[in-house]
């Protein structure tokens, strides 16, 4: 992989027709070490929120060594790239086919679960093994995240105590329980909470667990998403846990996906057009972009100007809206994305922490999607981890600012009335 110091030295040397993914592989690392070093437990890297080979490697490197795998591609890249590396097959939907090949040509031991037609599918795939780690996935509340994934998995209140039982009985080896609370959770204390409700379905059941796998939804820093410190939530979970009741040897897992690569990754993308206040760029929803357009986040950008004066834009800034290369009119990023005003056709918009669920869910629709991998070596946008601020402003945030200031400072409203009349 070719380095370059920083996204403007590419930009001076090489002006990119194609996108290009920017990629830190010590942002990944801190973020890797970080966990390794305060989460009470074991770390499980969940592979979806990003693929690449590179981070995979990265991760083993840095001490995780444990991953969360959806699918048996996934199960092959992580054999691949991290041999010898742990794994839990941890969709609570796999076909036949999958289960066996994770177990008999992967000896993948642990599978998540939230049906007795699941159960039960694994444990015929396995040849009713005995040296299985049987998870429980549960439903719990998500209203602290900002990207729930209620709804497609979790065995409900009511549905849980026979799950529980009938795992229990299925395994010698290890059962246990997993939810997730949502991607990108904004409150720490939604792990407490959830953790409550996995221990009341445990007492309901009357088994005895040896895991508890507290899943993903640590979140990164977005514009107008800045979270607690990532320490609070570990403190919640340990909080949870000790409130738990599970044996005293229970072991404590979690499934970081956004948290430990969100930094690792920006994008950047060539503006072909300006229209208004929208830019066509060559990267879209098809492309990296996909919460950008289909959940509207807006992500921290920074303007280039290419060739023979190469530098970054300053000045005014203004709201702008992305549109991508494709056809579709569905292919667009609403933002707002605040760019210097002058932006132009030929610039260069570096569009910041894509690391996660950004280039694991690029599409080759329209003939797109072909983007070149870059490293990189200055700082993230923002940082949970200490290598940048952990907090991305807007101008729009100093308005909102301003605003208050303006209310606060006003010295003869009600407040004032009131003091007169006492
Ligand atoms: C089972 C499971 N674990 C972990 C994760 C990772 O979640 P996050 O990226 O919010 O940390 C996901 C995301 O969908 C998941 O489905």
């Amino acid at each position: 992989m070719h380095t370059y110091h920083t996204p403007l030295d590419l930009v001076r040397e090489r002006s990119p027709e194609r996108p290009v993914a920017l990629v830190r592989p010590d942002a990944v690392a801190v973020a890797a070490r970080w966990f390794q070093d305060k989460f009470q437990g074991d770390v499980f890297y969940a592979v979806k929120a990003n693929p690449s080979p590179w981070v995979i490697r990265t991760l083993a490197e840095n001490g995780v060594n444990s991953f969360d795998v959806a699918s048996i591609r996934e199960v092959e890249l992580v054999a691949e790239h991290a041999p010898g590396g742990r794994m839990a097959f941890m969709h609570p939907v796999k076909s036949r086919r999958a289960i066996e090949r994770a177990y008999y040509d992967f000896g993948v031991k642990t599978f998540s679960f939230d049906t007795h037609e699941e159960l039960a599918k694994i444990l015929e795939a396995t040849g009713g093994a005995d040296d299985l780690s049987l998870i429980v996935r549960l439903a719990v509340a998500t209203d602290g995240a900002s990207y729930s994934l209620a709804g497609k998995f979790g065995a409900e209140t009511h549905e849980a105590p026979s799950l529980l039982l009938a795992a229990r009985r299925a395994t010698q080896d290890r059962m246990g329980v997993s939810f997730h609370v949502g991607s990108q959770c904004m409150r720490p204390t939604a792990f407490q909470a959830a953790m409550a409700q996995a221990s009341r379905a445990i007492v309901r059941a009357g088994v005895v667990v040896d895991v508890v796998d507290v899943g993903g939804g640590f979140p990164s820093v977005y514009p107008g998403m800045i979270p607690p410190d990532m320490s609070d939530y570990l403190d919640s979970v340990q909080r949870g846990f000790s409130e738990m009741m599970v044996t005293e040897g229970a072991e404590l897992w979690c499934e970081p996906g956004r948290a430990l690569v969100a930094e690792g990754t920006s994008m950047l993308t060539k503006v072909e057009l300006k229209k208004g206040d929208a830019l066509y760029l060559n990267d879209g929803s098809y492309g990296s972009l996909f919460d950008a357009a289909h959940v509207k986040w807006p992500f921290p950008v920074k303007l280039y100007r290419g060739a023979a004066d190469a530098h970054e834009v300053a000045g005014p800034l203004k709201p702008f809206r992305f549109y991508g290369p494709t056809c579709d009119s569905l292919d667009h990023m609403p933002g707002p994305f605040w760019l210097p005003e002058d932006v132009r056709e030929g610039d260069y918009v570096e569009i910041g922490m894509l690391g996660a669920y950004g280039v694991a869910m690029s599409t080759g629709f329209n003939g797109f999607g072909d983007a070149e991998t870059v490293e990189v070596r200055d700082a993230p946008m923002a940082s949970m981890f200490g290598l940048a601020g952990r907090s991305i402003r807007t101008p729009r945030d100093e308005q909102a600012d301003d605003r208050k200031v303006v209310r606060l400072s006003r010295p003869k409203g009600a407040a004032g009335k009131k003091r007169r009349k006492r």
